[in-house]
């Protein structure tokens, strides 16, 4: 059975179809005064040469809605609102909860999907922006997938470059041993920083690194293998630090910088026989349309710089060639803040005019704001560094223990210690995700960690609450979903939101704006609570329980699998 959105438009498409000649989007949504409106008669007036209300007369009289509409009227300028047949919705519940999906179609052609996320750099600390990349990337790579997507998890660390010359002489001067375990205990800015400082004050070591680039891009065997201790040894910091995380990414998704050494050339190559690298001061350059600076000249993407060396940008257009290319992407996701907004239109832009990028590809910058502490300033440490993120993981998960312990003192220390570790990961993430991606939002432990309000937390507790009534009520799950009745108002209600679910999770696994999804979860719970509320469950006559019981059980499943898609765990008790 199709979703309940899914039947009520198409039969609504045919009949505009009838009246207008051809296909129109009914612009369904739910209503105030019924169950659902359709507002496209309004927009059709100008084409048609008609009254909006006569148009939607005329859509009425052939749409075929009687064996799912107990209602439906004209209203206003033109509106159709439309009331619901209970026994469709009885239906439409059954069908969800029947279906291990919950009534979530996967996509109709799957497709080949490149998440790029994540991707700190080797040898320095993950910083929060790298935060909010791991995060919203692993939603976008867990709805994706959900939706049945082949995906292609890239970590695109930075891995290459002219910092690994001073990189290297440190490893060097620390001894090899040293070295490697200053960076495996996560020490990755003290050593970023000490190799920095020698490399301002000392000239000879400066010299040193210079001439460890070289070393280093002429592919030198031992520059090499001292270059692979720092990947390795960072490495293995990051997937200590996406296992606290909680996230998807593993070390087989390391795809750096680096990985693209090989194709710089062949991309310079390219473009020039293209006609589009143009030499500027001494560099390589190509101007992709429709970018110029203040003064009006247009902007350049560096190819090679005037010593013949490749940077980021060039990374970049190797990048999203074997992306495209190689890899066959229908769909390229770059999660990415904000501040770089300008690099991957450029670099976009260039890949369109190379030929790379058709209209079978769609390539997207999800961009994200900054995290701001809660001064409103950027969030520092207290001695003004950057944040560590491990410690916010660490100070979450602390603080969440102490509100389970008190919340729930009865929990045995393994579950409890399992809860505040799901709380604590949870809360970080759902403060992420439900804020508008592309805005700053302020991290504030109080408010991320608290029961009331658009939390982790609040989600979780109503997701453990609802095992509580069948684990107070010793009941399961009636067998037969098809039980359900959906009478008073307050299960009318949670019955429409519960039926939305598909339409919200395709709508963000289009535009990954995971904002949404949280956003139709905390409007689930909170409907669940009205429903809880005003409809005993267990006290009440025995068909009117397992009918309840059928809804409880869908809103768990929703609640549940929605915190799964944004990567958050559901907790059975808390
Ligand atoms: N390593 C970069 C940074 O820390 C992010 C890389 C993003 N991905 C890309 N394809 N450029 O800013």
């Amino acid at each position: 059975m199709a979703s309940l959105h899914v039947e009520l438009t198409d039969r609504l498409v045919a009949a505009f179809a009838a009246v207008a000649g051809d296909e129109v989007d009914p612009v369904l949504r739910r209503s105030q005064h019924a169950d659902f409106q359709a507002d496209a008669s309004l927009a059709l007036a100008k084409k048609l040469g008609k009254a909006p209300r006569d148009i939607a007369a005329e859509v009425v009289a052939k749409a075929q809605l009687d064996d799912i509409c107990t209602d439906v009227e004209i209203s206003g300028p033109g509106f159709i609102n439309m009331s619901l047949d209970a026994g469709f919705l009885n239906r439409c519940v059954a069908a969800a909860v029947g279906d291990s999906r919950l009534g979530v179609a996967a996509a109709g052609k799957p497709q080949h999907v490149v998440v790029d996320y994540s991707a700190p750099n080797v040898a320095k600390e993950m910083h929060v922006g790298h935060l909010r990349s791991t995060f919203i990337g692993d939603a976008a790579v867990r709805v994706l997938g959900w939706m049945g997507h082949r995906i292609s998890r890239e970590n695109h660390i930075g891995d290459w470059g002219t910092p690994f010359g001073m990189l290297i002489e440190h490893l060097l001067d620390l001894g090899e041993t040293e070295g490697a375990k200053e960076l495996s205990v996560g020490d990755l800015d003290a050593f970023y920083k000490a190799a920095r400082v020698k490399f301002d004050a000392d000239e000879a070591f400066a010299e040193r690194a210079r001439e460890r680039v070289v070393l280093l891009q002429g592919g030198d065997a031992e520059t090499l293998r001292l270059w692979q201790i720092l990947i390795n040894e960072s490495q293995a910091y990051f997937m200590d630090v996406y296992g606290r995380l909680d996230v998807k990414l593993t070390s087989d998704d390391f795809v750096g910088e680096s990985f693209y050494n090989d194709q710089l050339e062949s991309v310079c190559n390219e473009l020039a026989a293209l006609g589009l690298l143009v030499e500027s001061d001494g560099a390589e350059v190509v101007f992709p349309d429709g970018f110029t600076n203040r003064d009006g000249n247009p902007l350049p993407l560096i190819v090679r710089n005037r010593l013949g060396g490749y940077g980021y940008a060039s990374t970049d257009l190797a990048t999203i060639r074997h992306r495209l290319r190689d890899l066959d992407a229908a769909r390229v996701v770059y999660v990415v803040g904000l501040p770089q907004k300008l690099h991957f239109q450029m670099i976009f832009q260039a890949a369109v005019e190379a030929g790379w990028l058709t209209d079978d590809a769609r390539v997207e910058h999800i961009g994200f704001g900054s995290i701001l502490g809660t001064d409103g300033k950027l969030l520092r440490s207290r001695s003004g560094d950057s944040i560590k993120l491990v410690e916010l993981i660490d100070e979450a998960v602390r603080r969440a223990s102490e509100a389970v312990a008190e919340k729930n003192p009865e929990l045995d220390a393994e579950t409890a210690a399992a809860v505040a570790q799901m709380v604590g990961i949870g809360a970080v993430k759902y403060a992420d995700l439900s804020s508008e991606r592309t805005k700053d939002y302020t991290f504030d432990f109080d408010r991320m960690l608290a029961f009331e309000g658009n939390t982790a937390p609040y989600l979780q507790y109503a997701h453990a609450r609802i095992c509580s009534i069948f684990r107070k009520g010793e009941v399961g799950v009636p067998a037969d979903p098809s039980v359900v009745r959906v009478e008073a108002d307050a299960e009318r209600a949670l019955v429409l939101e519960l039926l939305a679910f598909p339409e919200v999770v395709a709508d963000v696994a289009d535009g990954l704006d995971f904002h949404r999804l949280a956003h139709y979860l905390f409007g689930v719970a909170s409907v669940f609570t009205t429903f809880y509320e005003h409809c005993p469950v267990l006290k009440t006559d025995d068909a009117t329980r397992d009918s309840r019981l059928v809804l409880c059980e869908l809103t768990r499943r929703t609640l549940a699998q929605g915190l799964d898609l944004l990567g958050i765990g559901a907790p059975e008790q808390m």
